[in-house]
């Protein structure tokens, strides 16, 4: 075991070139270009061990490894005037408003002109409120980073009559170096059995086109062009029917080259965006909505069908969706924590209350009241930030009503109009007033009552005006700090052995060992250049490695490291290191490294050759037994005929 202080040495170069990189701002501006942007990525990754996944609610999906890597994304949108939004994507399954308080910009971007948005990966370490400290840097490094890039840039947009929206963001000269797509789609091909952090289907994506755009010899995360798969209204879209297909053709997605329809839109046809960047937000209390045809909206509640679950991932508990009679069982468990009032019955009819959330405190509360509303406008484009999972319908209404909206306010150009889904807070879901009827998962899950949506819509209108005439929002009620409450830290590690090295052997499928650590981890599989050099070709953010972490005895942990080589693997020696930073029993953290011993990667007719020769040799050997046999066969029955009795 080699102990080096490799880790600590990657990551303090890492946070050093950040800061580095943020003194030599440049936000010169050309006369062909109509925005200044700046893109940066940074590594978001949650706790790879013992820490509930987010998404299903299912306890016992509780981290073990890493699959894919979590990025944080973020895009910064400047105009000739100097106004700036910032959009971030973060692979992860929400975002919450504690939170995004707790971010820091730098002093230039506020709450109010930042949205942060998630992809609503099931397979990412849920808890941002308890692992608060791991994240919030990071995303603040994305943000710095992007600081640090800003230069002249053209936006151009493409969208199909499948709401697929793809930003192309070039430099003066015309070359791309990055992209926004926005689809609502559900990130969960990965079930809730899963148990490695995985960025799942946005996050493969947008590694991939990312691999595609700055070569694949470029690392994850390190290169120049940013694409960010971001969601959008995605409440009722799985992506589980059949497989991936093409939305334009209708035919199975290339695996190799993936984002069929993406790269298509990418390449394609486009509308410029020229206009001011500019920005409306206003906290809202979804509690205490009145319509103006007198209808409220309610405290918080869920129904029994959201207990039930969806078809990705059925709920723990033995309940059936669209349920509108509740079951005297559990309305027994969950009167325990509430009896709902006879007004938030009468308020949330026909959903039958399981959980009284709008209506509890203890141990602090259990749905937000204050939720962030916002819209993004840069040129033509209006980012409709939704705190929740809309329907595919409910976001249709929301679109209509905000173009109609800035149209009727006197807005010059055709407007596009986004739903980012899933932004800066967590809302649960929002179906149209119809769908709610039916008490389906979602509508179980349609939180402040029957009129949740139209609720919005008036935020959103509001907003909309706002933005055409000029004129401020009011900022809304403060939500309540709850981060200050929540915030600690994962349970300590008490003692991890660190890794000793153990070789593995060559394959399609390279596996190895080590005793590893909690909880900080980090692979790579290294490629030697030559007797002296290796060359990095492989991390943890990668599709072809998979990191599966597990408890042992004696308070180690097993680490098992997948390597597979696709089948265009560059023949070679390769080996497999480990670094991981681990708890001595006095509680200092060591970092530590472990490598396996080298191996060879031949090409697969190499191999088939040397299976070949395995084969005629194997061959050989069983002619010569046979032969062998026979001879004993003749010499058994002649032995035989000695010895039976006449
Ligand atoms: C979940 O996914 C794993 C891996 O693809 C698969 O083996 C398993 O059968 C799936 N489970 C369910 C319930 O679909
Ligand atoms: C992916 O690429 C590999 C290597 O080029 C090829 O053998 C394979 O057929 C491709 N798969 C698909 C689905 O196109
Ligand atoms: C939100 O509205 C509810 C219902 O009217 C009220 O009880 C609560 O105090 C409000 N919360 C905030 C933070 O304004
Ligand atoms: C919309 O704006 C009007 C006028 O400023 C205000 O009275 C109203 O409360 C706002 N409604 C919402 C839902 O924000
Ligand atoms: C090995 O490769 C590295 C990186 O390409 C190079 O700098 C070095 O000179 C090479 N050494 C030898 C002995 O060829």
């Amino acid at each position: 075991m080699i102990s080096v202080n490799k880790m600590a040495n990657v990551r303090m170069k890492w946070i050093v070139c950040c800061t580095f990189l943020l003194s030599i701002l440049v936000t010169s501006s050309s006369a062909q270009t109509d925005y200044n942007v700046g893109i940066g990525i940074a590594d978001i990754t949650g706790p790879a061990a013992e820490v509930n996944m987010m998404g299903y609610a299912n306890p016992a999906q509780t981290s073990r490894g890493i699959h894919l890597r979590q990025f944080s994304r973020a895009f910064i949108f400047e105009d000739n005037n100097k106004n700036r939004v910032v959009f971030i994507n973060i692979d992860a399954c929400m975002f919450s408003a504690g939170v995004k308080l707790e971010v820091n910009y730098g002093g230039k971007y506020t709450e109010r002109n930042v949205c942060i948005s998630g992809t609503h990966t099931h397979s990412g370490p849920a808890g941002f409120h308890q692992y608060l400290l791991f994240d919030i840097t990071s995303m603040g490094f994305s943000i710095d980073r992007a600081e640090s890039k800003i230069r002249p840039a053209n936006l151009y947009k493409y969208d199909t009559d499948k709401e697929m929206t793809v930003l192309r963001i070039v430099d003066a000269e015309g070359k791309p170096f990055g992209m926004i797509s926005w689809f609502a789609v559900h990130c969960t091909s990965m079930n809730n059995t899963n148990r490695l952090i995985s960025s799942d289907n946005k996050g493969l994506a947008e590694l991939m086109f990312e691999a595609e755009m700055n070569g694949e010899h470029v690392l994850p995360g390190k290169g120049d062009f940013v694409a960010a798969f971001a969601q959008a209204n995605e409440g009722d879209v799985s992506p589980n029917t059949q497989g991936p297909h093409c939305l334009d053709t209708g035919l199975r997605c290339d695996f190799n080259k993936s984002t069929c329809n993406g790269r298509e839109l990418f390449d394609s046809a486009f509308t410029k965006l020229t206009g001011p960047v500019d920005f409306r937000h206003t906290y809202t209390n979804m509690t205490d909505q009145t319509l103006p045809d007198g209808k409220r909206t309610c405290k918080g509640a869920m129904g029994y069908s959201f207990a039930a679950g969806t078809t990705d991932g059925p709920g723990a508990f033995n309940f059936a969706q669209s349920t509108t009679s509740p079951s005297p069982v559990w309305n027994f468990v969950s009167h325990l924590l509430k009896n709902p009032s006879k007004a938030q019955i009468e308020c949330h009819h026909p959903k039958p209350i399981l959980l009284d959330t709008g209506e509890m405190d203890f141990p602090y509360a259990w749905e937000p009241a204050v939720v962030d509303t916002q819209i993004l406008r840069i040129g033509q484009m209006f980012l409709i930030a939704v705190p929740a999972e809309f329907t595919t319908m409910s976001g249709r209404r929301t679109r209509d009503a905000v173009v109609e909206s800035l149209k009727s306010a006197g807005l010059q150009v055709e407007p596009i109009p986004i739903i980012a889904g899933l932004s800066n807070d967590y809302a649960d879901y929002v179906t149209t007033f119809e769908e709610y009827q039916e008490q389906r998962y979602e509508g179980g899950s349609t939180i402040y009552g029957p009129h949740t949506l139209e609720a919005y819509i008036n935020v959103f209108r509001n907003l909309s005006k706002a933005l055409v005439s000029g004129s401020p929002v009011a900022p809304g009620p403060n939500p309540p700090d709850l981060v200050s409450k929540q915030v600690s830290f994962l349970p300590p590690v008490i003692l991890d052995r660190a890794p000793l090295g153990k070789s593995y052997a060559q394959g399609d499928r390279v596996e190895v060992k080590f005793v590893g650590a909690n909880p900080r981890n980090n692979l790579r599989v290294d490629y030697m250049v030559n007797s002296t050099a290796w060359e990095t070709v492989y991390t943890d953010a990668h599709w072809q490695t998979q990191f599966h972490w597990e408890s042992a005895a004696f308070f180690e942990s097993v680490v098992t490291i997948y390597w597979d080589i696709p089948s265009y693997q560059k023949p070679g020696m390769y080996r497999v290191s480990y670094f991981c930073d681990h708890k001595e029993l006095g509680g200092g953290i060591q970092s530590a490294q472990g490598t396996s011993s080298t191996f060879k990667v031949t090409n697969s007719q190499e191999k088939m050759a040397m299976l070949n020769k395995k084969w005629e040799k194997k061959k050989t050997i069983l002619e010569r037994i046979n032969k062998a046999l026979k001879g004993k066969e003749s010499k058994s029955a002649q032995l035989t005929n000695l010895v039976k009795p006449k």
